[in-house]
């Protein structure tokens, strides 16, 4: 069984702003440890909301608040962690096959994700029952 250390990392991205500003630049292969298939980002969401709350066969993701704060919540049946993502320089990657949930969004929290894989439902786990039935739980 993979312990849950193994299967998310928190990346640091340099910023290579100057007096103009802050700039941060993610790529694929380099600063993201896959080559990137899709972008999605999430806004808007109410403080109570839970997203998530589902597990990908194949999809890995990281994780980036580009703006404001949200929690990401990651288990993997085993063992449970909570993050605060709150800074445009950090990264949440997941490895596939780990359940997350993400609330307490902030009013302007946007939440980048980067995948992987193309969007496709048959490889989401939705049921959490199923999840832990999956990761011999
Ligand atoms: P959902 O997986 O519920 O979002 P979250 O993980 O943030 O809770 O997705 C909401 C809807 O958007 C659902 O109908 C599927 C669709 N969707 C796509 O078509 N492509 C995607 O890449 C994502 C993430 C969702």
């Amino acid at each position: 069984m993979e312990k849950l250390e193994e299967q998310i990392q928190i990346l640091d991205f340099p910023d290579l702003g100057d007096e103009r500003g802050n700039l941060v630049v993610v790529e694929g292969g380099q600063a993201i440890p896959f080559d990137i298939k899709r972008i999605f980002y999430i806004y808007g969401s109410d403080t109570e909301v839970v997203r998530g709350s589902h597990a990908n066969l194949r999809s890995e993701f990281v994780m980036i608040n580009v703006s404001g704060t949200s929690k990401v919540k990651v288990d993997n049946g085993h063992e449970q962690r909570i993050l605060e993502l709150n800074r445009p320089r950090m990264g949440l990657y997941l490895k596939s096959m780990v359940w997350k949930e993400m609330y307490d969004f902030s009013p302007d929290s946007v939440l980048l994700v980067l995948s992987n894989e193309h969007y496709d439902p048959n490889e989401y786990i939705r049921d959490y029952k199923t999840y832990l039935e999956m990761v011999g739980k």
